[in-house]
């Protein structure tokens, strides 16, 4: 039976005591179940503040937006993944759309971001995804491929399966339309063959889907097979809410 990942991107929201609040008030309103993890993904500046607040409950996760390739060095305003670690952190997303659209950051950014993180105990969760243009041009599996292929394709078969890859169309983050369960499942098989044919199990590194999930959406999303997990942005910000979804989700 596949395991749920349930990951939420705070992105630019949430500062340390408001950080600390709303674990507090998730804790309070989430029980753990055996079937799913749940992660978390503050700035920087929170995240010893959320590796604090959920230090008695191994079943939440707390994890890093972005690093540098570099473990440190002369990289002002950067952070590594050792030193993402040292404050907490046990994952790190690598290449979130906002990420490369946003802040011009390219497949081979995403190469060595996936290396550095793999050579720490940080788990990486690499995101892809094609923008509208991409999609209506009829590039959505060639992009996907790219990016894979950018970030992944030096990677050996043990070395993969650390590895969780999270769809997220950038078309679909952030403005309310979100990708049919049908068109997310189309790109996570490809996903898993792209990964077959680097000789890892298909199902060996877990593929979330993201862009847009919420209270409404959630079900019929997870009752696609193929998607292992969601990464949530908007939806993951009130903590009540969050909560509720994911205790109930899937249930
Ligand atoms: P959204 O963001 O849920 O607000 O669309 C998802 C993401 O960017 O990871």
């Amino acid at each position: 039976m596949r395991r749920l990942l349930f990951a939420a991107n705070w992105k630019m929201h949430l500062g340390p005591d408001e950080a600390r609040a709303y674990l507090k008030t998730f804790r309070a309103t989430y029980h753990r179940r055996e079937d799913r993890d749940v992660w978390f993904f503050p700035p920087a500046v929170s995240l010893e503040a959320a590796a604090q607040a959920v230090r008695e409950r191994t079943d939440l996760v707390v994890g890093v937006q972005d690093i540098h390739w570099e473990p440190k060095g002369a990289f002002t305003g950067a952070i590594s993944a050792p030193l993402a670690a040292q404050a907490g952190a046990k994952a790190a997303l690598v290449g979130h759309s906002e990420r490369r659209h946003v802040f011009g950051e390219t497949d081979e950014d995403t190469r060595r971001k996936v290396a550095a993180v793999l050579a720490t105990p940080l788990q990486p969760v690499l995101c892809v995804g094609e923008t509208l243009p991409e999609r209506e041009a009829g590039h959505t599996l060639a992009v996907v491929h790219r990016q894979l292929a950018g970030a992944l394709g030096r990677l050996d078969a043990a070395k993969l399966a650390h590895v969780t890859i999270a769809y997220e169309p950038v078309w679909a983050i952030g403005t309310g339309r979100n990708a049919t369960p049908r068109d997310a499942g189309v790109v996570h098989r490809e996903i898993r063959t792209w990964l077959a044919g680097r000789g890892a199990a298909p199902t060996a590194a877990r593929v979330l889907y993201g862009g847009s999930v919420n209270a409404k959406n959630i079900a019929e999303l997870l009752a696609e097979p193929q998607l292992d997990g969601v990464l949530v942005g908007g939806a993951s910000l009130d903590p009540a809410a969050w909560a509720q979804l994911v205790q109930t989700a899937a249930a």
